[in-house]
């Protein structure tokens, strides 16, 4: 593996090598800034119902499709030895793990599952062991599907203690040996993608709103309720570690949020408003709560009952409730204002449509470093410039094609660029987290996958290899310069990062 690394890092240094505009090292950012990349429990582990796992919300949506499922993944939880050679080998500081919660206590609530508690200890100490500092997901769209059906899961405010004791079973069994926790994976993500659209577990909606047919849900409530009730478990999991654990394992604890870049669609009053009604509504539903202890006002005044309301209690609770901000982004829309529309669920109650740049779908994302530049900053200049990670950014592409992902390549390239500059203009930026380490079970689309490794899935064995971007990451993070691609594909430059 390392002549093989050795040999195509000379290869790439050329290959990227030749024009010295736009060119960094790893070097160019200030010391002890981190570089990692992850998985996630669900789409890497598999042996789905073995050691005592029980399912998650997350195994009931793929087996109730006759598509894929997660049961073998990348068949992590017996090729973790592996894996984390090659995490070594690639030269990452830090990697990016979540926790199966029916795995660890397979009811969701009471008794621990030894193996499972086993195998969680023998990965974070295998990253240990390699130098390799573990960042760890709490929560990561797998609730037990035993909470779900035992009281709706998200939805109860019963949730916040359970989560609240997993956490605790967490800190107790992992905590000397890791120091970055993050609880909850996404939280507006998951709240709009599983309880107004529908599309992601575990699949509510309500008509007209959903994009998919719903047994159950209800898109005007069930998503303000479910990210409302994320906070208060965030934050009632950060309270615990504080009290109970912080003096004696000196760890952090953060949350994440999904993070798209808006711009208005057109230079009209309306869309430039649609805009930032658009930011506070996808990002400030999330930061607002954390940092000043309520819901942005534009939220208030338009969601009216259907919004929550923090009491003076849990508003103290969520304020300041963070050490670190996890950043999750990858693309960027346009803002369109929507007049005469109907309130009746999230997306509506923007009154704003998002509208994609340039070629951006689903599964294809156009390189728009500007973007994450313009989440950064809206970040430092609005929330108080709070520690950052950046836990997720990175591109798909056909899981088919050929392992030379120059398509990767260039979207890393412009994308850390795109840090180093944040970081250089006075953001708290801290780490850097490429999606994803390998191939994972996608959900989206199966043959659209992010890893810098190529897993096979028709492979019993799953073999890894190396794409060319983990080549291309690897030369990085062994300190070399490096350039923009030369085969310069299209990169959009930004119509407007002066009116923001
Ligand atoms: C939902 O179900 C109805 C009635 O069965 C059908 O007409 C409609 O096309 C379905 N919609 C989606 C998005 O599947
Ligand atoms: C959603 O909940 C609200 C408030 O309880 C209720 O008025 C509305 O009828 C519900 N919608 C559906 C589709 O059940
Ligand atoms: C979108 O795709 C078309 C066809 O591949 C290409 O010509 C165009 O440059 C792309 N636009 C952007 C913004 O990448
Ligand atoms: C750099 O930060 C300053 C102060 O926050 C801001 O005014 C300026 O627009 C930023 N520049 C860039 C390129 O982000
Ligand atoms: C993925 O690709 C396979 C083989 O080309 C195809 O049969 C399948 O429909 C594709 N799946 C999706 C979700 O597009
Ligand atoms: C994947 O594995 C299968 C089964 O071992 C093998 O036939 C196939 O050639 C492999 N595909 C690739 C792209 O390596
Ligand atoms: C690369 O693309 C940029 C933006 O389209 C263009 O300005 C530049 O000249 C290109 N460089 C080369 C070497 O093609």
């Amino acid at each position: 593996m390392e002549h093989i690394l050795l040999l195509i890092t000379i290869i790439l240094d050329l290959a990227l090598a030749g024009r010295c505009s736009n060119g960094y090292s790893k070097n160019d950012f200030p010391e002890g800034f981190i570089f990692g990349s992850g998985i996630s429990a669900f789409q890497w582990e598999g042996a789905f119902d073995e050691d005592g796992r029980t399912p998650s919300i997350w195994d009931t949506f793929a087996h109730s499709s006759s598509g894929p499922t997660g049961d073998i993944a990348c068949d992590g939880y017996h090729k973790y030895k592996e894996d984390v050679r090659l995490i070594n080998d690639m030269g990452l500081d830090a990697f990016r793990i979540s926790i199966s919660w029916s795995r660890l206590i397979p009811s969701g609530r009471g008794p621990v599952n030894q193996k499972g508690l086993r195998f969680y200890k023998n990965l974070i100490d295998e990253l240990i062991r390699h130098g390799i500092e573990p960042h760890v997901t709490l929560y990561h769209n797998d609730l037990p599907q035993a909470l779900e059906d035992e009281y709706g899961g998200w939805i109860d405010r019963k949730i916040i203690d359970d989560f609240t004791a997993f956490s605790d079973v967490c800190f107790r069994e992992f905590g000397n040996a890791v120091k970055f926790w993050s609880t909850i994976n996404e939280p507006n993500m998951l709240a709009i993608g599983g309880y107004d659209v529908g599309f992601i577990p575990p699949r509510h909606c309500s008509s007209p709103f959903g994009l998919v047919n719903c047994s159950r849900g209800n898109s005007s409530t069930e998503p303000y309720i479910v990210l409302h009730n994320m906070l208060l478990a965030h934050a009632s999991t950060a309270r615990l570690y504080n009290q109970k654990y912080k003096d004696k394992q000196n760890g952090y604890v953060g949350i994440t949020c999904f993070a798209y870049w808006m711009v208005p669609f057109s230079s009209s009053k309306e869309d430039e408003i649609a805009t930032q009604r658009a930011k506070d509504f996808y990002i400030g539903w999330v930061l607002h709560p954390l940092v000043f202890g309520d819901y942005p006002d534009v939220m208030k005044k338009i969601v009216g009952k259907r919004l929550p309301k923090f009491s003076e209690e849990e508003s103290n609770l969520v304020k300041d409730s963070f050490d670190f901000l996890g950043v999750i982004h990858y693309v960027t829309f346009y803002v369109k204002h929507l007049s005469n529309f109907q309130h009746g669920d999230f997306t509506s109650d923007t009154n704003a449509a998002l509208i994609p740049f340039g070629n951006t779908t689903l599964v294809l994302f156009d390189v728009i470093p500007w973007g994450l530049e313009g989440v950064l900053k809206y970040i430092k200049q609005n929330y108080g410039n709070p520690p950052i990670y950046i836990l997720e950014n990175g591109r798909p592409t056909n899981h088919h094609s050929s392992l030379n992902d120059m398509g990767r390549v260039e979207y890393l390239h412009a994308y850390i660029g795109s840090v180093l500059n944040s970081v250089r203009n006075g953001s708290d930026t801290r780490g850097y987290f490429q999606w994803s380490f390998m191939d994972l079970f996608e959900f989206i689309n199966v043959n659209y996958t992010y890893g810098l490794c190529f897993v096979n899935f028709s492979d019993p064995e799953r073999e890894r290899s190396p794409k060319t971007s983990a080549l291309w990451y690897s030369t990085f993070l062994k300190g070399k310069t490096t350039k923009e691609p030369k085969n310069n594909l299209s990169v959009s430059s930004s119509p407007g990062l002066s009116s923001q």
